[in-house]
């Protein structure tokens, strides 16, 4: 991707050779002008005129107007005028209608065209969609993309220095203007820096303020085509997974550095697969909250049942949504739902695999992709080869010390106490294969009792126990899907706990609540 210099160059050459028709591409035509104005200013020897509707013709170095007729059709005469009597002049237009297909206005620039170039004379056209091959083909094209991170960094520096000890308390230092510069890549310069007054408007630019720029994005890009944006409310607690989370403290670095000035690849992300229950779903949330990121879910199975043919462009247009969004956290939970093989597979899936998995290789933007899956055994094997995602974990039953935690943690969260070491140990001996969501069920159901209670009273111990001996957990009633669940599991992937022999005894005091 042409960074503003890189085109400036092109555009340049083009003058040079005085090529009579350049057309510029962009959705930023104040950038064009600027770029154009810059071209101006080293080409001295030539003249440059340029035409808008609303300032009609003027002199793009002096903005002196030229002549009272605000009209393209008033500019264009007085193009074919100059271009007869003088030689190396310019014409810059920037908001002309019906260019993309052929109509009297595209006919009437490629006579133009014609014209200027018997007089080494150019016209520049800047637009937004193609123009019409009949007229674009007489000259030559060139395409100013959106800003660079770097452009976007340089733009909001210049802004922040600008209010910086004046009037604003500011606490952004390089870093974090990189960071935002990050964030808002994929707008407008001039978008970009609507944001930045917004904040700036409130009297002061914090670093938690960081926070705020990916909804301002989120309200720019209004739609957003294919995903879907998730409201974080809590701060997510995960009991146990400590080798993931250990995992994730290095992609968060990652994700948050700037790594421009490096050879090193953002991370691309993470596969869960396990048991149902354990907190898969809950981990993508947590990541995305703890790091600070925008959450957007992609509905895989959603997307397989469209119609034929609609799958792939409706999937490109979310990973393309997701690219632009960047940075964030890109979710698809129970991926296999829709790309598991399996008989009867119209070929749709295999395609749409392909092309999830091209993405996943290609993209270079900050995505971390949280993909979950409970049924593996149907997993298409290309999806799971070593490189596709950063990793594999397997998210187990919690052993013993893992449900220590989850249930002090949902002690804490329901009946807002502390456990007695005692209690706790049987409850830890009692919930043997439980899941995550078995133990948070079962200590919101002594809640409920105890909130329906006349007199309101604590639950006791024996109350406690007695709710958690009737649980039947899904391991139990599902107890041959778990063990295959296991199995695979177990033998293919990394697991997201502690390894079993190395772990805790069970009931090991001096654990505590990890927040991720
Ligand atoms: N390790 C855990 N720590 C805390 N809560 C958990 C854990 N695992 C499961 N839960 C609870 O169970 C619920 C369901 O877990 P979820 O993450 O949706 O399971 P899955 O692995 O099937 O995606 C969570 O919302 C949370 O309340
Ligand atoms: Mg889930």
């Amino acid at each position: 991707m042409p960074d503003l210099g890189e085109t400036q160059n092109i555009v340049h050459r083009y003058l040079s050779a005085r090529v009579p028709l350049i057309v510029i591409r962009s959705i930023e035509p104040n950038r064009v002008r600027g770029l154009l104005g810059s071209c101006a200013a080293s080409l001295r020897a030539m003249a440059f005129y340029e035409h808008s509707r609303t300032e009609g013709l003027k002199d793009l170095l002096t903005g002196q107007p030229v002549s009272d007729d605000f009209s393209l059709t008033g500019a264009l005469e007085q193009a074919r005028t100059t271009f007869k009597s003088r030689t190396n002049v310019n014409f810059v237009f920037t908001d002309v209608e019906d260019l993309d297909q052929e109509s009297s206005t595209s006919r009437h620039f490629a006579e133009m065209v014609r014209l200027a170039e018997g007089r080494q004379g150019s016209i520049i056209l800047v637009v937004q969609k193609p123009v019409w091959t009949g007229l674009a083909r007489l000259g030559m094209s060139a395409t100013l993309d959106l800003p660079t991170t770097d452009e976007l960094f340089d733009a909001l520096n210049g802004m922040v220095d600008d209010h910086r000890g004046v009037v604003v308390p500011i606490e952004w230092q390089y870093e974090h203007i990189r960071r935002a510069a990050e964030i808002l890549s994929g707008i407008t310069e001039m978008e970009a820096i609507n944001v930045l007054a917004t904040m700036l408007a409130k009297g002061r630019l914090l670093v938690d303020d960081i926070v705020e720029l990916s909804q301002f994005k989120d309200r720019i890009f209004g739609d957003l085509s294919g995903i879907e944006r998730i409201t974080l409310r809590e701060n997510y607690k995960v009991g146990g997974l400590k080798n993931l989370k250990r995992w994730l403290v290095q992609r968060e670095r990652l994700m948050k550095s700037d790594l421009s000035q490096t050879t090193l690849h953002p991370p691309k992300g993470v596969l869960l697969v396990g048991v149902p229950g354990c907190g898969k779903s809950l981990s993508a949330k947590a990541i995305a909250a703890q790091w600070q990121l925008p959450l957007y879910r992609l509905d895989m199975a959603g997307i397989l049942g469209m119609y034929v043919g609609q799958s792939e462009s409706q999937l490109r247009e979310a990973l393309e949504t997701a690219d632009r969004v960047a940075p964030c956290v890109l979710w698809i939970d129970e991926i296999e739902k829709a790309l598991a093989s399996g008989p009867g597979d119209s070929g749709t899936s295999r395609r749409l695999v392909g092309q999830f998995l091209y993405w996943l290789q290609e993209s270079s933007s900050k995505v971390f992709m949280v993909a979950t899956a409970n049924e593996v055994t149907s997993l298409p094997p290309e999806l799971l080869r070593k490189g596709r995602f950063d990793e594999m974990f397997f998210v187990d039953l919690p052993d013993a010390g893992d449900r220590e935690e989850i249930i002090r943690l949902y002690f804490s969260k329901y009946l807002s106490y502390d456990l007695a070491p005692d209690l706790c140990e049987e409850l830890v001996q009692a919930s043997e294969g439980f899941s995550g969501s078995d133990i948070d069920a079962v200590i919101h159901d002594i809640a409920v009792h105890q909130l329906t209670d006349a007199a309101g009273a604590l639950p006791t111990d024996l109350t406690v126990k007695n709710h958690f001996a009737t649980v039947v957990p899904y391991s139990q009633t599902n107890s041959e899907d778990v063990a295959a669940i296991r199995a695979w599991g177990l033998s293919r992937c990394v697991p997201a706990g502690e390894p079993r022999d190395g772990g805790s005894a069970p009931g090991a005091s001096g654990r505590r609540i990890v927040i991720f």
